[in-house]
């Protein structure tokens, strides 16, 4: 009886068409792309426009419904589908489809303003068309879309020289539990009048509100990319070639990637048409590339010339520079089809990990050889953003092993002084960690925002923190 009023009330919001309650067709939004984590909902809504999604937010809310907001479903954590654990409540999904119109795109103020179910590329897209960057780029971006990288603090390729998606929100729009819409939608760079309020709803998983608007940084297009695929003996060479690089190249080296040899397999065995780089195997490889926001740098000299130094030092075995668009564009392809090449291999334990830069070779090593000698048959591949501290270090394994290998694994990452997530979250499959590795202080905090912010715990139930400590 609750349900059919609730369907009728979010009809009447939103009309016929904007409520989807056929299984058929609302099956993809209950279920994350991995196929990891699933749970039931009530109906997908999917609301046009700030004012529509105040008025889901407050039916929803009025009939003690939850609510799950859903961007392009491309996390990995189950941060974006409904849980099974939500109390018995009655879910709806909330699809950012429709909310999808560029507002501005700004190349005085150096800002773009979107709505959060605006696709990430057609956002870098719109950008560019102005002549602008927006540096946010992850594998995801032709499907992920900004809201969820904001709710995210995505992180991606880029951080090393643009910071993550935290450091590049300027202002927010966001829907609060008792429906009000906050415009906290500034372009300032500078704003001293007391606490950053949009910083609580970024990397908040939809918990603390839901965002509806962007405003993020912009920054002039490079002239010129130099993108080089780098044989390195272990570890500990790239973390020396990463510092030897900025100390000659400065912070024109925008991305840095580790790749472990046994992920390149993965993608050759995969990928049609993808081809090693480099003729002769390496253990480990890395993916750097350098650009220049300067005119008329030939920075390709800049890049081989450092490569030489770097291997007459040891850090470096070989190297190949993309020659062509299309060569830069097949580097970038073996990286980034890892992930999806590992989904196609079988089921894997995903550590998203952080450390200071300076221990991940010791993080490596020994979190290799205690998985390896606890799980004979687990293969850890290593791979990810060495340039900014993470590291997947993912295990591919039987899903009944997952927890276990987590264990092992984070354990280490909080002995090093590491987070259990860098850049994908916390969402279902973290939260009975977070415990474990947070301080009390920090999940008191994290406990009471959340009941302030979001009294009766409307927002996207059983994600990033439970409310209460659970018990043991
Ligand atoms: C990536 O950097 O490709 C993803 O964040 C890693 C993953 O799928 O584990
Ligand atoms: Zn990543």
């Amino acid at each position: 009886m609750r349900a059919r009023c609730l369907l009728r009330d979010l009809r009447d919001a939103l009309g016929e068409t904007a409520v989807k309650t056929d299984p058929n067709e609302i099956s993809p939004y209950l279920v994350d792309w991995r196929g990891r984590y699933s749970g039931t909902a009530e109906c997908v809504v999917e609301p046009r426009t700030a004012q529509e999604m105040a008025r889901v937010v407050k039916t929803a809310v009025a009939h003690g419904a939850a609510v799950v907001p859903q961007g392009g479903n491309t996390g990995l954590v189950g941060g974006g589908v409904p849980s099974n654990g939500a109390d018995g409540r009655t879910q709806v999904v909330i699809s950012m489809r429709r909310l999808n119109r560029i507002r501005e795109v700004d190349p005085l103020d150096n800002v773009i303003v979107t709505e959060a179910g605006v696709i990430l590329k057609h956002a870098q897209e719109a950008a560019g068309a102005m002549g602008r960057l927006l540096p946010i780029s992850l594998a995801a971006e032709g499907s992920a879309q900004v809201g969820g990288v904001v709710s995210t603090n995505a992180g991606g390729i880029n951080v090393l020289r643009y910071g993550c998606t935290r450091d590049l929100v300027l202002g927010l729009e966001v829907v609060m539990a008792d429906g009000a819409i906050w415009n906290g939608l500034q372009k300032l760079r500078k704003n001293n009048t007391g606490y950053d309020l949009k910083q609580l709803f970024i990397g908040a998983e939809g918990t603390l509100g839901i965002v509806t608007a962007v405003a993020l940084k912009l920054f002039p297009l490079p002239h010129s990319h130099t993108t080089t695929f780098i044989a390195v003996p272990n570890p500990d060479a790239a973390v020396k070639l990463l510092r030897h690089l900025q100390a000659e190249l400065g912070d024109s080296i925008v991305a840095f990637e580790l790749v472990q040899r046994a992920c390149l397999d993965l993608v050759l065995s995969s990928v049609k048409d993808a081809r090693d780089p480099l003729s002769e195997r390496s253990p480990w490889y890395v993916l750097a590339e350098v650009s220049a926001t300067m005119k008329g740098l030939s920075i390709d000299d800049l890049v081989e010339d450092s490569l030489a130094s770097a291997a007459e030092q040891g850090f470096v075995s070989d190297a190949v520079l993309a020659r062509s668009a299309a060569q830069r564009a097949e580097f970038w392809r073996l990286r980034e089809e890892i992930t999806d090449a590992e989904r196609r291999y079988g089921p894997s334990a995903k550590h998203d990990v952080s450390i200071p830069v300076s221990l991940i070779p010791e993080f490596l090593a020994k979190a290799d050889d205690a998985v390896r000698s606890r799980f004979p048959e687990a293969k850890p591949i290593a791979f990810g953003h060495v340039g900014d501290g993470n590291i997947h270090f993912n295990v591919l394994a039987p899903v009944s092993d997952t927890e276990a290998i987590g264990m092992v694994v984070y354990d280490l990452v909080s002995n090093l002084g590491g987070s259990i997530s860098a850049e994908h979250g916390i969402g279902l499959s973290k939260v009975d960690l977070l415990p474990r590795y947070k301080d009390d202080i920090s999940l008191t905090l994290m406990r009471q925002l959340r009941l302030t912010l979001d009294p009766l715990q409307s927002f996207n139930p059983g994600k990033l923190v439970h409310v209460r400590p659970l018990e043991n």
